[in-house]
């Protein structure tokens, strides 16, 4: 073979991948995508909540009783569904009563997990549950097990959801709100293995029973859900544990917590990664599809009938935080990388909704995989705020089974897959794919049979740029934001394009 063959040859190999077919089923599946999956988390950690969130009600910067508007409007926009608080490792050490009444009244204590700081509870119940109403959001409540007792936990039930005359309803209207705010979702305890108390499962499942007993949602009208605290990644004994020894009328839902990190004692940088780390956190997030089946299969041994969901209320990138800032804060920024995160991870979460019914991105605002970062007045939304964003149309959509077989994102001996996929069809008729190629050196060449479907409408909008390290700053805020894709043709009943290399794409085949 000549020397020019040869080195086409490799060219092809190595350059030219083959079209990756992506079929959909032709029919919608029963199982809905809930817009839950799509939840947030903010906890009383470095500035998510105070120079965050809440901002205080005499700051310059706009603010609704002391949280930030622009922050306000941005989640409403995003289609934020629920918000979990006060934390995380917090949650454990908080004492909700300290939250309540006038604020010069309320009692400081230490955030011993979080960089020592004073916490002085100026943000507390109201301020949280005002602000779920403003964002039109669903509360999530992480109620104290690991420092807190039992009566404390239910008197936080019957404060903020009873209706009637009690003490805890009486001391509501004391502090000015008449109408209960019927919060549903509440976790009992966090990491109870960890900072949640140090608990083997058996010791946490039976506190978990005693906790549940006395907590009564107070109202007729709705279902309480109750959360018991999970397991980390692939600790399958603690789900096993729980699922055995807690009695179904007890329980609606079991957590898993599970971070993409690299090394816990090497996170590297937010930024300056190499192509080997960035690798590696793909590695790391891909695991979530593994942690979930086998989590899912303990399930179905002991719940069969699939009653109690797997809520995985805590997930993202976490890396060193930004130099010069507090190690205890946890702020980090956030890249194309976490864009791939987000992507390949709610196409992971929307594939396994049938199980999969919550999930909570860590955490909300200046901490970890933030959706939004915050310098004084200014705020930018992140690579992760326009996925969140972007994905919404599949909140409350049914699920589409997909079928494909990806093409591999090859370094240094090791391979993922490159594509990961999910599909939806809205209330409409609209149907949706958000297709993820994680490949940080090639484009894909895909098509998308379209022989069964009525409409051949078809639209796209990417996430994408040049480099995997690529972000938004306060001085560039919009580097990075959806933009409508139209490197796409729709032939021979096809939609057929090349998905650029690192990208998230959203297509739409309208129903009219
Ligand atoms: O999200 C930060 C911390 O990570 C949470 O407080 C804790 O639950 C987890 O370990």
């Amino acid at each position: 073979m000549k020397n020019t063959t040869i080195l086409i040859a490799l060219f092809l190999t190595y350059f030219v991948t083959a079209q990756t077919e992506i079929r959909l089923t032709t029919e919608p599946s029963d199982i809905k995508i809930s817009k839950h999956i799509y939840g947030h988390f903010a906890e009383h950690l470095g500035r998510c909540i105070y120079g965050g969130f809440y901002v205080g009600e005499d700051s310059q910067i706009p603010n609704l009783d002391g949280v930030r508007t622009d922050i306000i409007a941005a989640l409403k926009e995003m289609k934020i569904p629920n918000l979990r608080w006060p934390g995380g490792c917090f949650a454990d050490t908080y004492h909700w009563k300290d939250g309540i009444g006038p604020k010069s009244d309320r009692p400081t204590m230490v955030n011993q997990w979080w960089g020592g700081v004073t916490e002085d509870n100026s943000f507390g119940t109201h301020d949280f549950l005002n602000l779920c109403e403003a964002l039109e959001t669903e509360p999530y409540i992480s109620g104290n097990v690991g420092s807190g007792t039992v009566r404390e936990f239910a008197d936080w039930l019957q404060y903020v959801n009873h209706d009637g005359v009690s003490p805890m309803a009486d001391l509501r209207r004391e502090n000015g709100r008449d109408k209960p705010w019927n919060v549903r979702f509440w976790g009992l305890g966090n990491e109870a293995w960890g900072c949640g108390g140090n608990m083997t499962a058996e010791y946490y499942a039976n506190l978990y029973r005693q906790y549940a007993t006395y907590m009564t949602d107070w109202t007729n009208s709705q279902q309480m859900y109750r959360v018991a605290s999970g397991a980390s990644d692939g600790n399958y004994r603690w789900t096993e544990v729980l699922m055995k020894n807690i009695p179904k009328n007890l329980i609606e839902a079991v957590a898993l917590h599970s971070y993409s990190v690299i090394d816990w004692g090497n996170k590297s940088s937010a930024t300056a990664f190499s192509e080997k780390q960035y690798f590696q956190t793909m590695q790391r997030a891909f695991k979530m599809d593994e942690y979930i089946t086998k989590h899912v299969a303990i399930m179905d041994q002991y719940d069969p009938e699939r009653k109690i969901d797997l809520i995985v209320d805590e997930w993202g990138g976490w890396y060193d935080v930004e130099p010069g800032t507090n190690p205890g804060f946890l702020y980090q920024q956030n890249t194309i990388r976490d864009a791939m995160i987000a992507g390949m991870t709610l196409n992971i979460f929307n594939n396994h909704a049938q199980r999969v019914t919550m999930a909570n991105l860590a955490q909300t605002v200046n901490v970890l995989q933030a959706v939004i970062l915050t310098e004084g007045e200014k705020l930018i939304l992140t690579p992760t705020y326009h996925v969140m964003k972007m994905y919404a149309v599949h909140q409350d959509a049914k699920l589409i089974p997909l079928s494909f077989d990806t093409p591999l994102f090859n370094f240094e001996g090791e391979s993922l897959p490159a594509l990961s996929a999910s599909a939806s069809q809205n209330e409409a008729g609209d149907i949706h794919i958000s297709l993820v190629n994680i490949d940080s050196q090639m484009a894909h060449s895909v098509s998308i049979p379209l022989e069964n479907l009525n409409s051949k409408k078809v639209s796209i909008e990417a996430i994408q740029s040049p480099k995997i390290q690529d972000h938004n700053t306060f001085e560039q805020p919009n580097k990075i934001e959806v933009k409508t894709f139209t490197d796409f043709n729709v032939k021979r009943d096809q939609i057929q394009f090349e998905i650029p290399a690192h990208s998230v794409l959203l297509i739409k085949i309208a129903s009219k």
